[in-house]
């Protein structure tokens, strides 16, 4: 795969598809601008060069046609007050439903504005999209800053991590995260998991590969809501052994304070320990960046189900074009 180093960008229009997929609220504010600052390196680095930039993205799923409150322009003007310069965005990708067809003539079309095409956007290398993947027939293709950095991370915790070696998986719907916890656990020696993901394991009768590395919370609090006191004292017993930690989804209903004791505990842990940490998954980012811990994570994934895949071993369409 190549990277930003392998190309010389004077005088070239660059394409870079980053994701800028960011969460927006009713009245269409930026309500974290995360993914959009983690593509800053990139595009730095590309004028640095004396290279015209241009960026393209989706945002939020408008199925293929024009939708008002999807347009890019937010992300622009946020893009414009972070580099202190203007910025050429191409408007919503999947307003385009040749976008999600990953139609050869929509990736053309987009092929034509650039000389060289950047994937700097890990979070939708899972998808088999126009913009992610046909584009690299027609065009010079490499990886970003931020698509590097996701794949060298996470091949770290998946092929050779450094053992004792413990996941943390919670939120909800089992179905989404069996690729990931039977993949990891070949590796890990403990599997912690969430009481919502236990429930699910137990109720719909689901078969995990390695069922002696899955530690069970072992009470509850909150009828169920949050992980009760011993569950978090037997995880934390676990994590100050560790020497490579991955976490993904909240071990409570955060939404609510009352029952987000738990997952801040865990949160909490994991920063203050010595190992190489990873976490991933817009709830569990969006948590910790509330409790100002982001820093002390040795990787923040800015994929969500990217990541996933990665880690249960699925190729990822985004990442096979590039090679
Ligand atoms: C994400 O939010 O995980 C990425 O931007 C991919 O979005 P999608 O799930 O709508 O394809």
């Amino acid at each position: 795969m190549k990277t930003l180093k392998d190309f010389d960008f004077k005088n070239k229009r660059v394409l870079v598809r980053a994701d800028f997929n960011v969460p927006l609220s009713q009245q269409g504010e930026i309500l974290d601008d995360f993914r959009i600052r983690q593509t800053l390196p990139t595009i730095r680095y590309l004028l640095e060069k004396n290279a015209r930039v241009i960026l393209m993205s989706h945002l939020g799923n408008p199925g293929g046609k024009f939708v008002k409150e999807l347009a890019m322009r937010p992300v622009a003007e946020r893009l414009m007050e972070l580099l202190g310069k203007k910025v050429e965005l191409l408007e919503n990708l999947r307003f385009n439903p040749g976008e999600e067809n990953n139609d050869e003539n929509f990736a053309k079309e987009l092929a034509q504005k650039g000389d060289i095409y950047i994937n700097d956007a890990f979070g939708v290398c899972h998808r088999n999209h126009a913009s992610v993947s046909a584009i690299t027939k027609y065009l010079p293709s490499g990886a970003g800053f931020l698509l590097e950095k996701e794949v060298t991370c996470l091949t770290r915790l998946s092929a050779n991590p450094e053992k004792p070696l413990v996941a943390i998986i919670g939120g909800a719907k089992i179905e989404t995260k069996v690729g990931v916890i039977d993949k990891i656990s070949e590796k890990a020696d403990f599997v912690l998991i969430s009481g919502l993901i236990g429930k699910e394991v137990v109720g719909q009768k689901i078969v995990l590969r390695h069922p002696e590395k899955i530690v069970f919370p072992v009470d509850e609090t909150g009828e169920g809501k949050d992980v009760g006191t011993e569950t978090v004292r037997l995880f934390k017993e676990k994590i100050v052994q560790a020497k490579t930690i991955f976490w993904n989804g909240p071990l409570g209903k955060i939404e609510n304070e009352e029952f987000a004791v738990g997952t801040e505990e865990i949160a909490k842990a994991i920063a203050q320990s010595p190992a190489f940490s990873v976490v991933g998954g817009g709830e569990t980012v969006e948590f910790i960046t509330k409790l100002g811990l982001v820093k002390k994570f040795s990787h923040v994934s800015s994929g969500g189900g990217a990541m996933l895949a990665f880690l249960s071993g699925e190729k990822l369409p985004g990442l096979e074009a590039l090679r």
